[in-house]
């Protein structure tokens, strides 16, 4: 079996991770229960790119009980579990020497040449081709795209001045493929897109006539966006600061760049710890929220040098700058948690004159500029809940997995209905992942007798809301 992890050894550990997250993952236990024998993903081989997380695991493992072939790497160069990576080679039934699980290509600290490397080779079966993708940000989706663009170009183009580092790696990586890009986007079936980052570009390359698949947006469902990207960084944002930092929250100033899901949780989750909370919006209708909800709304510039923690949540980019950081208090904190790195702008900061990096630990940087003040920047601007902790809970990610779950299977069986385009799932299926939940929290829900439900104009086991309906 191929594969490529730190350290086969640490499986065991890994293992005994997995069942006891396996406890707090409900939704796909309760999957597994469901379809382990109907096996509804015979016949899948899907490639899979998503931080290689414990919970990851219990994902993957699901996707195979469910009888599908799965390839794994990390959609994020710190990201990685190595014990889960290695749990998941080495399979249940395997042994360090002789692993019988998973093919994963993922460990923590990866180069960029190395990223793309196995983000490649989960698209790369062989003689065989992957028919589904399950991704989290996009790079496997846009990967294959531009595989299929410049095979259809005759050549990869030159970096331009203006590309990112990761770019250029991008297209040296594609430079050296040997793959047949426009076979495997011809086999692909669809992609399941775990993220608001990627659900963007998805709408993006359709909006463009672009997308070569079908896609689901599982972000978009409401037992993912309002639970993983909200209850799951209001858990995962302070794990990360305090296991970087070990910083007392409480009695600081904080600035939340960005008040959508992802934002509000880690505003909750800042003030619960006795931060006080300051915003930056750019949206009308998310800074009202966030006023209403207790926070200050400012502008960046104007407490830039006053407040002690700085997150970005946007999913934007260039959302705190170099000539900013320079002017943070001493060993202020600078951490992101939106998809990519290029929400702070670590590139520009590199670039001030007289800067000198210190490493404190590893994902734990002190910068320190000429005129002897310094800032502790984390996971070098990628997202911190996953780079400096082990991103969220167990339980939330049940949810968030659960909708990947049944969008893989909507899609591998039911591909006629999805011609090319992006959708979400239908609500009954968002509102089954939410009772699959129930049980364990024990949670008593109220009926709706027939007259109740007549009169609400819904039927009595649901849906519930509209379309319109915003939570
Ligand atoms: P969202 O669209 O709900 O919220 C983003 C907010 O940022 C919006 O309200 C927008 O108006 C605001 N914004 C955009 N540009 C801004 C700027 N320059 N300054 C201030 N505010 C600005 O998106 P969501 O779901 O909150 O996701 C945010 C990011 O977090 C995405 O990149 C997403 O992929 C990522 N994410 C990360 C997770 C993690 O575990 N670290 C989990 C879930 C999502």
């Amino acid at each position: 079996m191929e594969f490529q992890v730190a350290d086969l050894t640490l499986a065991a550990y890994g293992r005994e991770q997995i069942r006891l997250a396996e406890h707090e993952m409900p939704g796909l236990m309760a999957l597994r229960e469901r379809f382990g024998a109907s096996k509804p993903l015979a016949g899948a081989r899907i490639a899979g790119s998503l931080h290689m997380t414990v919970q990851t695991a219990v994902l993957i493992e699901t996707l195979v009980a469910l009888g599908a072939q799965v390839r794994w790497a990390s959609c994020n160069i710190f990201s990685t579990q190595d014990e889960a990576a290695a749990a998941i080679v080495v399979g249940p039934d395997g042994t360090p020497e002789n692993p019988a699980g998973v093919p994963v290509f993922a460990w923590k600290g990866e180069s960029l040449v190395d990223y793309w490397a196995c983000t490649q080779r989960i698209l790369d079966w062989g003689e065989q081709r992957p028919n589904m993708i399950l991704d989290d940000g996009g790079d496997a989706t846009m990967l294959v795209h531009l595989g299929v663009e410049f095979a259809k170009a005759g050549a990869v183009p030159e970096a331009a001045e203006s590309d990112s580092a990761e770019y250029r790696v991008l297209l040296d990586t594609l430079r050296a493929s040997t793959l047949d890009w426009p076979s495997i986007a011809g086999s692909i079936l669809g992609v399941t897109e775990e993220t608001t980052t990627g659900v963007h570009r998805l709408y993006d390359m359709a909006k463009r006539g672009g997308l070569l698949f079908a896609a689901i947006n599982v972000n978009d469902s409401v037992t993912k966006s309002k639970f993983d990207n909200r209850y799951g960084i209001r858990h995962s944002l302070i794990d990360g600061i305090n296991r970087a930092t070990d910083v007392l929250i409480g009695g600081k100033t904080a600035v939340v760049c960005g008040y959508g899901d992802v934002g509000k949780g880690c505003a909750q989750s800042l003030a619960g710890q006795g931060a006080r909370v300051i915003v930056t919006e750019v949206d009308p209708i998310c800074a009202l929220q966030a006023v209403m909800d207790g926070f200050q709304v400012a502008r960046l510039d104007d407490v830039v040098g006053t407040a002690d923690i700085f997150i970005t949540a946007t999913g934007c980019l260039k959302v705190i700058s170099a000539a900013q950081m320079s002017q943070m208090k001493h060993l202020a904190i600078v951490g992101n948690i939106g998809h990519f790195d290029n929400e702070i702008d670590m590139a520009g900061l590199e670039q001030v004159p007289g800067i000198t990096k210190t490493p404190v630990k590893p994902q734990v940087d002190r910068w320190n500029f000429a005129d002897g003040h310094s800032v502790i920047v984390l996971s070098e601007g990628r997202l911190l809940n996953l780079g400096n902790a082990t991103g969220h809970p167990s339980f939330v990610m049940s949810t968030s997995f659960a909708n990947q779950v049944l969008a893989q299977i909507e899609l591998f069986t039911k591909t006629e209905a999805y011609p090319i385009g992006v959708y979400t799932l239908p609500k009954q299926l968002d509102e089954y992942v939410a009772r699959l939940h129930l049980g364990a929290l024990g949670v008593e829900l109220t009926e709706l007798s027939t007259e109740q439900a007549a009169y609400l104009g819904v039927e009595v086991e649901g849906p519930f809301k509209t379309e319109l309906y915003r939570y």
